[in-house]
C-alpha cells in the first residue's frame, strides 16, 4: 500500500473524487490554464460541431492531476452527449468492453484512463472498434466458435496516460488528436483556488490563494487538496478567512513547505546529502537508509525533485544540485559527516 502523502499527484480517496467533480470546470470557457490545449481542442469540438460528427479519437498525456479527465468530461458537455469511464486496469475480459462499446450512442465518450495499463487483448479488441467502427466478437468455444460483427455508433476515444512513450504504436496510431498537458504556472494555480473558494463558499484573500498556489507543485489536484486543509484551520484556528499568514501556518503545520516539498521530499534530499555526500548513490542505498520501498521513491518522490531541478539520475545514482543544499539550507562542499536530522523524526 503506498503511503499517503498531501501533496501526491495521484486521488488519495473517494471522497476526494467526488470533491474534485464539483470542482471541475463544465466548459472549455471555465478551463484555467493549458492554454494551447485548450485553444486547440476548442476549434476540433466546433469543427466536430458544425459538421454534426464526433470528435476524433484523442489521447491526454501528461503528469497526474493536471485535467486529463476534466478534459474528457468537457468534450462529452459540449457534444451534449454521454461519457462512460474507465481504466486500463479495469477492463480484464473482452466481454465487459464489449457491453460497454455497443451501449455507446453516436458521438458519445468512452474514457478509458491508464490506457497504457490495458490488457493486449483488450487493446486488440478495441482497433477496429476504433477503425471502423464494429467489433469482432468470437461467440461458443472449440468446434462451435464463430465470430460475429457487431456494428457501433460513431462514439470518441478518449484516452489518458501518464506514459505516452509506453503506448504500443498500433494504439496510439489510432488517436487523431494528441494534447499533452503541462505543469500549471503558480498564477494560473492561484487563480484555479479562487474560483474553487467561490464554488465552496470560502473567504479567501488573494495573497492566501498565492500562498496555497506556491506549494501545490504545479498541479490543481494538489492545489484543491491543499485548499481544503487550509479552510478547516482557517475555521478552527482563525476567523475562518484565509489569509496569507493562515496558509503559510496550516500548511507548515501539515509539513508543506514554501516550494510544495514534505517531508518525505526533504529527507530524500537530505539523506542524498548528508550521508551520500551529494551522490551519486544508488536508489536501493537510499531506500534502505528512509525506510521507504523503492517504488514510493521512483513513483511517488523523484519525479517532482527531478523536474524542478533538485536532483538527477545518472548512470552512478541519484546526485543532489545545488537548489537542493540551497533550499534545505546546507553548504554545497560542506564538512564530509553532517549530523543526520530528519525534519519526520
Ligand atoms: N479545477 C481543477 N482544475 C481546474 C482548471 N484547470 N480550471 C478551472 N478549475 C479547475
Amino acid at each position: 500500500m503506498p503511503r499517503e502523502r498531501l501533496v501526491s499527484p495521484e486521488l488519495i480517496s473517494k471522497d476526494e473524487e467526488s470533491f474534485n467533480r464539483t470542482l471541475r470546470p463544465p466548459t472549455l470557457d471555465e478551463y484555467i490554464g493549458q492554454k494551447k490545449v485548450v485553444e486547440k481542442l476548442s476549434i476540433a469540438l466546433q469543427a466536430a460541431k458544425q459538421r454534426g460528427e464526433a470528435l476524433e479519437h484523442v489521447l491526454f498525456h501528461g503528469p497526474p492531476g493536471l485535467g486529463k479527465t476534466t478534459l474528457a468530461n468537457i468534450i462529452a458537455n459540449a457534444l451534449g452527449s454521454k461519457i462512460v469511464t474507465t481504466s486500463g486496469p479495469a477492463l480484464e475480459r473482452t466481454g465487459d468492453l464489449m457491453g460497454i462499446l455497443t451501449n455507446l450512442g453516436e458521438r458519445d465518450v468512452l474514457f478509458i484512463d491508464e490506457i497504457h495499463r490495458l490488457p493486449a487483448n483488450i487493446e486488440e479488441f478495441l482497433y477496429p472498434a476504433m477503425e471502423d467502427f464494429k467489433v469482432d466478437f468470437v461467440v461458443d468455444k472449440g468446434m462451435y466458435a464463430r465470430t460475429i460483427n457487431v456494428p457501433l455508433k460513431r462514439f470518441t476515444l478518449a484516452g489518458a496516460t501518464t506514459r505516452a512513450g509506453s503506448l504500443s504504436s498500433p494504439l496510439r496510431n489510432r488517436f487523431g488528436l494528441f494534447y499533452h498537458l503541462e505543469f500549471y504556472e503558480v498564477a494560473e494555480l492561484a487563480e484555479i483556488v479562487v474560483r474553487s473558494s467561490r464554488i465552496l463558499d470560502i473567504r479567501l484573500e488573494p495573497e492566501g490563494a498565492a500562498e496555497v498556489a506556491r506549494r501545490a507543485r504545479g498541479t490543481p489536484r494538489i492545489a484543491n487538496r491543499l485548499l481544503r486543509r487550509v479552510r478547516d484551520y482557517a475555521e478552527v484556528k482563525a476567523a475562518g478567512e484565509i489569509t496569507p499568514d493562515v496558509a503559510r501556518s496550516a500548511l507548515n503545520l501539515e509539513g508543506v513547505d514554501e516550494l510544495g516539498l514534505d517531508d518525505l521530499d526533504r529527507n530524500f534530499l537530505s539523506a542524498i546529502i548528508r550521508l551520500y555526500h551529494g551522490g551519486p548513490v544508488g536508489v536501493e542505498a537510499l531506500s534502505a537508509t528512509l525506510n521507504e520501498e523503492v517504488d514510493t521513491l521512483v513513483d511517488m518522490v523523484e519525479p517532482f525533485l527531478l523536474q524542478q531541478g533538485f536532483v538527477s539520475r545518472t548512470k552512478a545514482g541519484r546526485k543532489a544540485n545545488e537548489p537542493a543544499y540551497r533550499h534545505l539550507h546546507l553548504p554545497l562542499s560542506g564538512p564530509a559527516e553532517l549530523p543526520l536530522k530528519f525534519a519526520g523524526s
